[in-house]
Order: structure tokens, then sequence, then C-alpha cells
């Protein structure tokens, strides 16, 4: 097995989270049934090459644990002959892969620029208040009805449309703190409100269940509405007026490449 060393070469982590996700200890990967084995061999099956499923199999293995544990890299290295290390280094280097426990949703806000000057960061402030814990910190017991993990979010290009946040990674488009607070009050009540645009909201681990490409009859969610008018209002009215980008010359010529140094 490969070491901490070449994991944490790979990954922003500090060295005491790395050696924590490649301990050599034997991890339980018995909560990875028959079916998500399966699953699995459906998601590898896409793949030329086995190890290119590995990023939808750590959404795979958060769908059944809420984030990617010691078991769940272990599972997708056995499945795709990688080590755990190499499994290690590509789930500390994306943050949709959570090291901890999620709630039953998880609310990212974008305190990027452009939002946090419209109010990302007084919606931040706002909710940290509310739910009484900090980035990536979760309200309630992790997985249970009414448990919201919070987190900061960079751009997440939807800049037209700040301040905005997302809940399991549906999009809540101009938002103002206290409409914030309503929405994760209600998400805490159970309720599930309709966001701006995009699919209905479920729960965090169904989402990922859908980002490794299983919608368990939720095909219709493929088609909710993901351009908002703002964001298409410039390419309507060149539409309307019959205003067109230039083509392109045959001959057209591009610029040098830079030499590789
Ligand atoms: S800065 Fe928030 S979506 Fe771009």
């Amino acid at each position: 097995m490969s070491t901490s060393e070449e994991v944490y070469a790979a990954s922003a982590l500090d060295p005491v989270e790395t050696q924590r996700l490649v301990t050599e200890n034997v991890a339980d990967t018995s909560v990875f049934d028959q079916s998500i084995a399966d699953r699995a061999r459906a998601i590898i099956a896409r793949y030329p090459q086995a190890r290119s499923a590995l990023l939808p199999m750590l959404h795979l293995v958060q769908s059944v644990e809420g984030y990617v544990s010691q078991a769940g890299i272990t599972f997708c290295a056995d499945q795709l002959d990688l080590t755990n290390a190499e499994v290690s280094a590509v789930a500390t280097f994306y943050t949709m892969y959570k090291r901890r426990p999620c709630g039953e949703h998880l609310v990212s806000v974008c305190t990027n620029t452009l939002c946090a000057a419209l109010g990302g960061d007084a919606i931040y402030a706002k909710l940290k208040d509310h739910l009484g814990v900090g980035h990536e910190e979760t309200a309630g017991e992790p997985g249970t009805p009414g448990s919201i993990t919070l987190e900061h979010a960079e751009c997440l290009a939807a800049c037209d449309l700040g301040p905005v946040l997302q809940v399991n990674y549906e999009y809540f488009d101009n938002q103002t703190p206290d409409g914030a607070l309503d929405l994760v009050k209600s998400l805490q009540a159970g309720e599930k409100p309709q966001p701006t645009r995009g699919a209905p909201l479920t729960d965090f681990r169904q989402a990922e269940l859908q980002l490794a490409g299983f919608f368990e009859g939720r095909d219709a969610d493929l088609d909710g509405p993901s351009a908002a008018p703002e964001t298409v209002r410039g390419a309507k009215i060149a539409a309307e007026r019959g205003w067109t980008a230039p083509a392109m010359p045959d001959n057209a010529e591009f610029p040098p490449l830079p030499e590789k140094k």
C-alpha cells in the first residue's frame, strides 16, 4: 500500500488528516452491500478504464454514508484496483467529497467576492448564528431528519443572481439573510422548498446518488429549468434583433502556443 507521504504530496490536507484517510487499519466495508457493488460495476462499465470511474464512485459511497469514510476509500480502491493512497489523494482534492458525515441537507453559501459584497457574508453569518455551527459543521445528528451541514462555497457560477446559496447543489437565487433563514428553518422542519431552478429538492444522499448517475425513478429531475431569465437575456435580445457573432474565417490564424518549460 502506498504511504501517506504520497497522498500528502497530492492533497491539500494536513498530515494528520491525511494519515487518518490512508490508515492501514483494515476498514470494514460491509456497509457497501451487494446492491452498492452492483452499482459500482454499472459505473465502471461506463468507462474504457476502471480508474476513470473514481469520481462517480466517490459520489456513490457518499450516497451510502453521507461522506467519504475510510471504508469508502477502501471500497473504491478495491473496486477500481487502485491504492487507498490514490483514492485518498483524489477524495481530498475536491471539496464536493466530504470528510465528515453530512446532515440531511448541505447548505452551501456563496461567499466569493461578488456574492459576499451583495450580502453573502451576511447570509452566512445569519445561518451560522441560527445553526450554531461553522464551516463544514453539522447542526443536529448527521443524516437524521432536519440536520443541516453549513459550508462556505466559492463562486457557484451564478454571479448574475447573487447572492446565491445551494441546498444539496440546487440553486436558491437572489437571497437575503432573512429569506435564507426562513429557508433553513423550513428544511429543519422537514419541508422541501422548491429551488429557484433545477430539480426538486431531495436530500444530500439522494443528490449524491444522482451525481453517481442513478435517478431512482426521478429522471424528470434532469428536465428541471437550469437557465435563469437573467442569464439568457443577452442571448434573447440578440436573437430578437438578429445579432450574430461574425463567423470564424476558414483560414483563421491562431496565436502560437507558448513553449513548454
Ligand atoms: S460570486 Fe457567488 S456565484 Fe459567483
